[in-house]
């Protein structure tokens, strides 16, 4: 058996909407090897993100098919063991770590053949941007867009050592689906101008470590004023976060977990109050970002 460890990501990080994420030290797992004929498969699960569809409708086995079916190849038979804790329809990359997981294990039983373009362009299918599954599959922070063909570009970025990530991770689901019908279909030259100078200064930022700028380079207007109203206490916990020493305060991804950026280490448990009086339950972790994307940690 192989392991694969995928990371949990995060969209957007403010201005950058569809072409910015991150990667954080926080995994899903799958344990793998070739297994009967051609097209079979044995799939199991463990772990507590939730209830995972375990027949071939399962997101993890479509991206696995359809890496061989991009290569050319019949579909290998393959037993695979699923250890899920990224939590589902919350902001934090789940769909992303489990597209890049079946065309990583596709990969690897296909003999590591297709280049890191290739399988973003296979993942990109299921995705439709590419925001979440760049950096899944390449860890950092990564600049991610569509050519005119509809292929994949990408660039990544190193992490900077002193970024400190927490994010509140609230027990309800947002469906990307849902919050993207909010958002409005034409934006105005001012607001384009506005989210496009703020994305080249989070990018200077991350280069950088210059996270000073961040209280102003993680602000968006496309995107944010119209989701706060999905996630419950959203315009109070950012002054709150912020009189706490964050740097910025954002949505992770479409929501509705919320990322809080620092260039030190706060306590923010006291937002648990603002929260409570909203009626949500809700985990406030610390995460690490990470450099390393999708790899196999046994090989
Ligand atoms: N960029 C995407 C969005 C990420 O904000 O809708 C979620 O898939």
């Amino acid at each position: 058996m192989m392991k694969l460890r995928v990371p949990a990501t995060t969209a957007n990080m403010g201005p950058g909407f569809d072409c910015l994420g991150m990667a954080f030290d926080f995994y899903n797992y799958i344990d793998f090897e070739e297994y009967g004929l051609p097209g079979s498969c044995k799939l199991t699960s463990s772990g507590g993100a939730g209830k995972i569809d375990l027949s071939k409708n399962n997101l993890i086995y479509r991206a696995y098919a359809k890496t061989f079916e991009y290569a050319g190849e019949d579909v290998k038979g393959v037993k695979m063991h699923f250890e899920n804790h990224i939590p589902y329809s919350r902001g934090l990359g789940s769909s992303s770590a489990a597209i890049i997981g079946g065309v990583k294990v596709a990969n690897v039983l296909l003999g590591d053949r297709l280049t890191n373009e290739e399988m973003l362009n296979v993942a990109l299918e299921f995705e439709g941007h590419p925001d979440n599954i760049a950096p899944a599959l390449l860890g950092g922070v990564v600049i991610s867009g569509l050519l005119e063909n509809g292929k994949v570009f990408y660039r990544k970025i190193k992490v900077p050592q002193n970024l400190h990530c927490t994010l509140v991770i609230p027990n309800y689901p947002l469906a990307t689906k849902k919050a993207r019908e909010v958002l409005p279909k034409q934006f105005s030259m001012a607001e384009a101008v506005h989210n496009i100078g703020r994305t080249a200064l989070l990018v200077d930022a991350m280069h950088t470590g210059d996270l000073k700028q961040l209280a102003l380079a993680m602000d968006d207007c496309l995107h944010q004023p119209y989701r706060k109203t999905l996630i419950k206490g959203m315009d109070e916990i950012i002054p709150a976060a912020k009189a706490l020493g964050a740097l910025n305060v954002t949505i992770s991804g479409a929501g509705p977990t919320i990322l809080i950026v620092g260039d030190a280490p706060h306590d923010y448990s006291s937002l648990q109050d603002i929260l409570s009086k909203e009626g949500v339950q809700a985990k406030i972790v610390d995460l690490q970002p990470t450099n390393e994307g999708a790899v196999i940690v046994n090989r």
